[in-house]
């Protein structure tokens, strides 16, 4: 699946631009995100509405000057939004220009500006595809970088039998798909993920709880699903939601809650990742009805909460990764490392409050990880859907030492 994945399709003036609304459809059909540039010759071939309305994401053609700054741009955004730029079909003249960068037209100058992989699928008629000028832009396209797939063998527009036919879009979709899970060592593992706050009932309708957001675990659980996991989020209240539509979300409330969806599937997983910030105490009863206002002071009896890592510490396999998350405002190394091994973890992910940007309630955040033998990997303060890659990287390096 490509939950996530930012795809822009490059449609050139060829007879096969009219598969591009099947390959829009087989991207989005994956879960992709889609924006669609055309050159000026293709929308001869097929309505920029058509993959407007596919994509839903408006078609760019044409450069775009910024009415604030009066500067053309659209062709950087496009090259630096995207995580892969497939041009498909790409013509003849097409493959020439992405060889001398003759940017006149908005598709050539988003691929020079563009950072990402970028593929193309050509597609022509037989002789044009024999042609030495073809072959010798194909190739120093390949020796650059550019993933060409070959057209392949058949009839093609002009009533001729050959090698030109650009590939079938559900085939193209395929090995983008394969190229994004790639050989992650995640593929296939059972991953549980617990993330958010939980909620402690007092009556039926107040509660303890906390300021997590519970964005932590959503982007871990997409990120792991990104990879090829099968994942299991366990969340407490939160308005963040997973994009993966093939993450199995368990809702839960307080911490007991939590434990037992843990329990239930502990055994079964490879590997844990808590970064739940569970309540430590509940209220020793929760009231049936709500509790009525009165004049004296109203004291409430907390009990310790069950603590979930360390339950899943204590019944872990060898063959099982167990991360922890851990908040601490004194000693943090020591302190990190002494949890570390109480709850036999295989990697602690250290946040610090100290950090300004880090913590709850920011999109950044500043991570340390501690591991065995003591050893400490620090980071810098970074966007926090980009620690939770450092974090599925770390875990990915571990898995392919063992
Ligand atoms: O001991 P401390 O609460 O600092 O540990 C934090 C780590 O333990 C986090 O990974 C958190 O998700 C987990 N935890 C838990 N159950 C608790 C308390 C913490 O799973 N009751």
């Amino acid at each position: 699946m490509l939950s996530g994945k930012k795809i822009l399709v490059g449609v050139t003036g060829s007879i096969a631009a009219y598969k591009s609304a099947y390959f829009v459809r087989e991207l989005i059909k994956l879960d992709a995100e889609v924006k669609v540039v055309m050159t000026e010759a293709a929308c001869e071939f097929i309505s920029p509405l058509t993959l407007s309305t596919l994509s839903k994401n408006p078609v760019a053609i044409e450069f775009i000057k910024d009415e604030e700054t009066g500067e053309w741009q659209n062709h950087v955004d496009l090259g630096l939004w995207a995580d892969l730029f497939i041009i498909a079909p790409t013509s003849a003249n097409t493959l020439s220009k992405l060889v001398s960068g003759n940017a006149d037209n908005l598709l050539i100058a988003t691929y020079l500006s563009a950072k990402c992989p970028v593929w193309i699928a050509p597609a022509m008629d037989l002789d044009m595809f024999k042609h030495f000028s073809t072959r010798d832009n194909l190739e120093k396209l390949t020796h650059e970088g550019v993933n060409v797939i070959e057209p392949t063998s058949g009839e093609l527009a002009s009533g001729l039998d050959g090698k030109g036919r650009m590939e079938e879009p559900e085939v193209i979709a395929d090995l983008i798909n394969d190229f994004f899970i790639g050989d992650s060592l995640l593929i296939g593992k059972h991953i549980v993920i617990t993330g958010g706050p939980t909620y402690e009932a007092i009556d039926p309708v107040r509660f303890i709880g906390n300021h997590s957001s519970g964005k932590t675990g959503v982007l871990l659980a997409d990120e792991c699903a990104k990879r090829g996991a099968k994942v299991t989020l366990i969340t407490g209240p939160t308005n963040s939601q997973v994009i993966d539509k093939n993450i199995e979300v368990v809702q839960i409330k307080s911490a007991v809650e939590m434990k037992t969806a843990v329990e239930e599937i502990w055994n079964n997983c490879d590997i844990g990742i808590f970064s739940a910030a569970v309540a430590d105490y509940r209220p020793k009863l929760a009231a049936e009805e709500k509790i009525k206002k009165s004049d004296k002071n109203l004291t409430i009896e907390l009990v310790k909460n069950p603590d979930i890592l360390l339950w899943a510490g204590e019944h872990k396999k060898a063959d099982q990764y167990l991360v922890g998350f851990a908040l601490e405002t004194e000693n943090e190394i020591e302190n990190g490392f002494k949890k570390f091994e109480k709850k036999k973890l295989n990697l602690l992910v250290l946040n610090s409050l100290k950090d300004k940007g880090a913590g709850f309630g920011h999109d950044t955040n500043k991570v340390t990880f501690l591991k065995e033998d003591n050893k400490i990997v620090e980071f810098e303060l970074k966007d926090k859907s980009a620690v939770m890659v450092d974090i599925i990287n770390e875990i990915e390096v571990d898995l392919s030492q063992e």
